[in-house]
């Protein structure tokens, strides 16, 4: 197994295939491994009456989830070293232990019907919080590699600024293009960017194909789902520079994890203070 590993979380619904294609498609780019983790709630609860009749029958039901999720990966990257593995413990808990040695972990999530637009579970949006890696949510009908390229939402904050390093090695690793999205709330001058710190940004990490700047007025949400449309990954801190300490994302992250159209790019705070 190489050093370096991206994390898939299956749940063992159809949910997370389309998360293992994703995953196969970085590894490729990256040169790195795949390890598909499958967390097993069963040993969490304490059964009071002697040994239970349906544990077993549970175990191997997970086991057969892990079985099933790699044969599928194995399929997708024959080149790839994968490794799979049923952990004991809630999803949350267990993924977040992965993410202290993971570059990446990748989730799938449901997409629910009409305009309500994706569940990202409280294991999504935990993991979208705390993780101490990049956390990436693909849904099931998401393409995982059409589009043109990547978005990044750039606010002047810590996370975005790591969402830009992020997005532009991505672009580089796929050779797609990059387009670093600024949007100026109005009667929002207190935290503008201006149109100098975004170019400043970005010509101070840029070492692949040059980014296309994009500085518009609007509501941020609002702008970053219109450009991501037809993007192949959108970009975001999991906060930014706004400040209600006590919310686990921001309202921006949130809405574009709820309503994106491609996969999405979460750099959680602690991924920053580590990085
Ligand atoms: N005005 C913006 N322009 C471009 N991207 C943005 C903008 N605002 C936020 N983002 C992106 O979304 C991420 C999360 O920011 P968000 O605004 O959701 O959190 P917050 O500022 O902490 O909370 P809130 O704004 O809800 O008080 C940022 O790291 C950045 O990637
Ligand atoms: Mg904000």
């Amino acid at each position: 197994m190489t050093e370096h590993t991206i994390v898939v979380g299956v749940g063992g619904e159809s949910d997370c295939e389309n998360a293992i294609r994703w995953a196969a498609a970085e590894a490729a780019a990256r040169g790195t491994g795949i390890r598909l983790v499958h967390a097993f709630v069963w040993p969490e609860f304490p059964v009071a009456l002697g040994p239970s009749e349906v544990a077993p029958g549970l175990r191997a039901h997970a086991d057969k989830i892990v079985a099933d999720s790699l044969e599928l990966a194995t399929k997708l990257a024959p080149e790839i070293p994968i490794t799979a593995d049923r952990v004991d413990g809630f999803p949350s808990p267990v993924l977040l232990r992965e993410s202290r040695t993971a570059d990446l972990i990748v989730i799938g999530s449901r997409r629910l019907g009409g305009a309500l637009g994706v569940l990202v579970g409280s294991t999504g949006t935990d993991l979208a919080a705390h993780a101490h890696c990049p956390v990436i949510v693909v849904r099931p009908d998401d393409a995982v590699d059409q589009g043109r390229g990547v978005v990044i939402g750039y606010d002047g904050s810590p996370a975005a600024g790591v969402a830009l390093d992020f997005g532009l090695d991505y672009a580089r690793r796929h050779h797609v293009d990059a387009r670093v999205v600024a949007v100026h709330a109005p009667n929002d001058d207190q935290q503008r960017v201006t149109q100098h710190d975004l170019a400043r940004a970005v010509q101070s990490r840029q070492t692949g194909p040059v980014a296309e700047l994009i500085h518009v007025t609007g509501k941020p949400a609002e702008e970053l789902l219109r450009w991501s449309a037809d993007a192949r990954l959108v970009v975001v801190g999991s906060r930014g520079r706004g400040g209600f300490t006590g919310m686990l994302l921001g309202s921006v992250s949130q809405t574009v994890l709820r309503q994106a159209r491609c996969p999405v790019a979460v750099i959680p705070r602690s991924a920053v203070q580590t990085s």
